[in-house]
C-alpha cells in the first residue's frame, strides 16, 4: 500500500510515498481503509527530530496522526467496532502512522464518525478536539461565567477551542490578525484583539485561564491579563518536570525540563497563576463526546483547505506556512 514514510530525521524533506506492506492487527486493534488525515503543525516537527527524544517513533515510519476512515478488519478482543463502521481517530504517538491508504487504530483510540460530518470534516477534529478537551476541560476545569483567552483564534486549535470553550459557558478573548476577526467572532469569541494593530496585554483583563499556542513572549505576557488563583495551560512549552513524570522519563530529563519551566512557573506563581505544559494523548472516549458534540451542531469544523493524497507533501507545507484559518486535510478517498 502507498504511503507517505519518514526514512530519516533532518532539517530538508526526508519523506518520500513508498510502498509498504499493509499493517498487521493484535488483537485489541481495528485496520482502517484511510479517507482522509487532518493534518496538524507537529507533523511538519516530527521529521525535524524535534521530538525525537520522547515519542515512540521508530523509523521508517508513515507520518501523520488524525484520520477518518472505514474499519476494515478487527482484532480478536475488539468489542466496539465491526468492519463496515465509520471512525475516526488520532493514533498520535502510539507508533503507527495516518498518511497511508490504510492504518491501524488502538480500538480505544477510535470513536464512531459523528453521522453529519463527512471524512474529511471528521478527519479533521481528533487532535485539536482531545487537545482543547484536555486542555479547557479536564485540565483547566473551566466553568460558566470564567473568562479563557485563546491566541491565535483562526488556527487549527483555535478555531476548536473557541467553539469548545463557548459550549463549557466561558468567555472567551482571542487574538488574530485583521483578514480572519469576523471568522472568530462567527466561532463565538467575545473579546477580539486584532493583533497586527494591538497588544493583547494592554486590552483584555481579569482572565480565568489562558491556553498557551503562540510562540515568543506570549505566554510571558499572558501573565498580565490572569486573576490570581488562574491556570496557564501551554500547548507548545516550556515542557514541565511534571509531562517527563507523566511519561515515565529518567532524572535527568525531569531536571532538564524542570530548569526549562523554571522561569515562567516562578513568573506565574508571583501572581497566583498555576503554569503547566499539556502533550495530548489519544482517547476514543473524550473523542466520542467530542463527536457528540459535533452531531449535536454545538462545534462546526473549520477547514481552510483540502490536498489529494499525493499531494501531502504540498500540504504539510501548506501547513507550515503558519497561515491556515482551521484545518488542512489530506483526502484519499474521494466520495
Ligand atoms: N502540546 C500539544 O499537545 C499540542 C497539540 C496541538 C497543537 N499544539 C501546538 O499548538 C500550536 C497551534 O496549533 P494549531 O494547529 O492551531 O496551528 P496552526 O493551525 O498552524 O496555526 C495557524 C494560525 O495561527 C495564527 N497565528 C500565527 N501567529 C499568530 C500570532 N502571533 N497571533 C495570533 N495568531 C497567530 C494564524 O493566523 P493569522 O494568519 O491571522 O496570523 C493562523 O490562523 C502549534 O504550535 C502546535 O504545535 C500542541
Amino acid at each position: 500500500m502507498k504511503a507517505l514514510v519518514l526514512k530519516r530525521y533532518g532539517k530538508s524533506d526526508q519523506t518520500a510515498f513508498t510502498d509498504i506492506s499493509k499493517p498487521k492487527l493484535e488483537s485489541g486493534e481495528i485496520l482502517v481503509q484511510v479517507h482522509a488525515v487532518g493534518l496538524n503543525p507537529i507533523d511538519n516537527m516530527i521529521p525535524k527530530g524535534t521530538f525525537k527524544p520522547f515519542l515512540r517513533f521508530e523509523l521508517p515510519a508513515t507520518l501523520g496522526s488524525d484520520l477518518a476512515g472505514i474499519v476494515v478488519e478487527v482484532g480478536s478482543r475488539v468489542t466496539r467496532f465491526k468492519p463496515g463502521d465509520a471512525v475516526f481517530a488520532s493514533i498520535f504517538d502510539l507508533g503507527t502512522g495516518a498518511l497511508a491508504e490504510f492504518a491501524v487504530v488502538p480500538e480505544n483510540a477510535a470513536a464512531l464518525k459523528p453521522a453529519n460530518l463527512d471524512f474529511v470534516q471528521a478527519a479533521s477534529i481528533p487532535m485539536v478536539g482531545l487537545t482543547s478537551w484536555q486542555a479547557l476541560k479536564v485540565r483547566a476545569k473551566l466553568r460558566p461565567g470564567q473568562k479563557v483567552f485563546i491566541p491565535a483564534g483562526s488556527g487549527g486549535i483555535g478555531t476548536f477551542a473557541i467553539q469548545l470553550a463557548k459550549h463549557l459557558g466561558a468567555k472567551v478573548g482571542t487574538t488574530t490578525s485583521t483578514g480572519n476577526v469576523e471568522l472568530v467572532k462567527s466561532l463565538g469569541a467575545d473579546e477580539v484583539v486584532d493583533y497586527k494593530q494591538q497588544e493583547f496585554e494592554e486590552v483584555l483583563q481579569n482572565y480565568d485561564a489562558v491556553l498557551g499556542t503562540v510562540q515568543g513572549d506570549a505566554i510571558e505576557k499572558s501573565l498580565q491579563i490572569l486573576k490570581p488563583k488562574s491556570n496557564v495551560v501551554s500547548l507548545i512549552g516550556p515542557p514541565d518536570a511534571a509531562f517527563a513524570r507523566a511519561r515515565g522519563m529518567n532524572f535527568f530529563m525531569k531536571f532538564v525540563f524542570g530548569l526549562l519551566s523554571r522561569k515562567i512557573i516562578r513568573h506565574a506563581r508571583k501572581r497566583g497563576v498555576e503554569y503547566s505544559f499539556l502533550f495530548v494523548h489519544p482517547d476514543g472516549r473524550q473523542l466520542a463526546e467530542i463527536g457528540k458534540l459535533l452531531e449535536a451542531e454545538r462545534i462546526r469544523p473549520v477547514i481552510d483547505k483540502v490536498f489529494p493524497f499525493d499531494q501531502a507533501k504540498e500540504a504539510l507545507v501548506y501547513l507550515e506556512n503558519g497561515r491556515a484559518k482551521g484545518k488542512v486535510v489530506v483526502q484519499m478517498v474521494k466520495m
